[in-house]
């Protein structure tokens, strides 16, 4: 029998987290931001980056490691670049500022690449990649992350999990959108299961301690996440970890801190890239060959075991339909995560539905 869950309609799901980021001090606006941020992550399934890691925040503005008074501030614009400061103000606060930023240079120089260092964790890369590609912009994120990956061949972590984003635009329920992580899976679905108290992860996902695979959730916990493909996904880490914390002077590889580190801010960078279609191909022509590319993948025979085949972005906007609808699943030890917040802040949890 499955696990118990709690299911809480997205809205007051929404709605809740803004009130726990108030709770801890933060502006309505601001809390709006990261609130919205999140129940993205739970609404496309991706729920590594969803409420999960709103009581981590919610401990890190307690204890001052977040500023979640904090907009930053550019500290360079030239051409159709720019270097920002974020001030170690909450990610989703400054991601939205510099995505903005971006999407201006962007439309002025037909490409725009932003950067911003001592920052913090900006939840699903996919959220602004498709703040860009809105806009009629392709999106890209980038964001170096904490240490807990090691290089290629080696059993000490030098790496983040350090995401790519890349979304085109187009209708939100069909437009390609890739957004991964560098390792096989996001380290907080790793976390997840382990807070829900699941004994088995599946292969490939993490190693011990020693460098051994293991699905073990316990050893996968105080072990190590794999890299994606071996040397490839260390390239491709290395690759975020350049583009963000080389580029922009910001914490690189052990320097940066984390969720569930408490001595100092976690001093991560993004980064965002923004291109106009129109000055290539023209944003129709864009349009069309991006239909065609899509038809020409969807019309491959799928492999045994398989009935369709799927584009990038493609599983996302089924959760988020059917999330929209039936609302968000939340894990036991999640849920009582926030429940203990909420009535240290004296605030009414919304409605759930238990299934057992
Ligand atoms: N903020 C951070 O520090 C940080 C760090 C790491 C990861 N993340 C986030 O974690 C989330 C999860 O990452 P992940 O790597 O575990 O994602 P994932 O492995 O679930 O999916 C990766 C990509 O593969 C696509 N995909 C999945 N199944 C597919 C299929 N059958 N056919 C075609 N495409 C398919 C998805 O649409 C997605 O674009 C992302 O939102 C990422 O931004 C954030």
């Amino acid at each position: 029998m499955a696990d118990p869950f709690y299911v809480v309609e997205h809205k007051a799901l929404e709605a809740f987290a803004q009130q726990l980021l108030e709770g801890a001090g933060v502006a309505p606006h601001r809390a709006a931001l990261v609130a919205s941020n999140l129940i993205f992550g739970n609404l496309r399934g991706v729920d590594s980056h969803g409420m999960q890691l709103l009581p981590y925040y919610v401990e890190q503005l307690n204890s001052g490691l977040i500023d979640g008074a904090q907009d930053g501030a550019p500290i360079n614009e030239s051409g159709a670049t720019m270097l920002y400061n974020a001030a170690n103000g909450l990610g989703a606060v400054t991601s939205d500022i510099c995505c903005g930023h971006a999407i201006r240079l962007a439309k002025a120089n037909g490409i725009a690449f932003v950067v911003a260092r001592d920052a913090n964790h900006f939840g699903a890369a996919a959220y602004w990649g498709r703040r860009i590609s809105r806009e009629g912009l392709i999106g890209f994120a980038f964001c170096n992350a904490s240490p807990i990956v090691p290089p290629f061949q080696a059993k000490e972590a030098r790496l983040g999990t350090n995401p790519i984003c890349m979304s085109v635009p187009g209708p939100a329920d069909t437009s390609w959108l890739l957004d991964m992580a560098t390792t096989t899976v996001a380290a907080n679905r790793i976390f997840k299961a382990y807070h829900n108290k699941q004994e088995e992860i599946p292969a490939g996902w993490a190693m011990d301690k020693e460098g051994r695979p293991t699905t073990s959730t316990n050893e996968a916990f105080n072990g190590l996440v794999m890299p994606l493909g071996g040397y490839k996904g260390t390239g491709l880490a290395v690759m975020v970890e350049i583009l963000c914390a080389i580029l922009g002077g910001g914490a690189m590889s052990t320097e940066v801190g984390g969720l569930r580190v408490k001595d100092r801010p976690m001093g991560v960078s993004h980064s965002f890239l923004a291109i106009d279609p129109a000055r290539f191909t023209g944003a129709a022509e864009f349009d069309t060959r991006m239909d065609k590319l899509t038809n020409y993948l969807h019309s491959a025979a799928p492999g045994a075991g398989f009935d369709e085949v799927l584009i990038a972005g493609e599983p996302e906007s089924r959760f988020e339909k059917a999330r929209a609808e039936n609302g968000i699943p939340l894990g036991p030890g999640e849920w009582q995560r926030l429940l203990d917040w909420a009535g240290k802040f004296n605030i009414a949890p919304p409605a759930s539905n238990h299934n057992a």
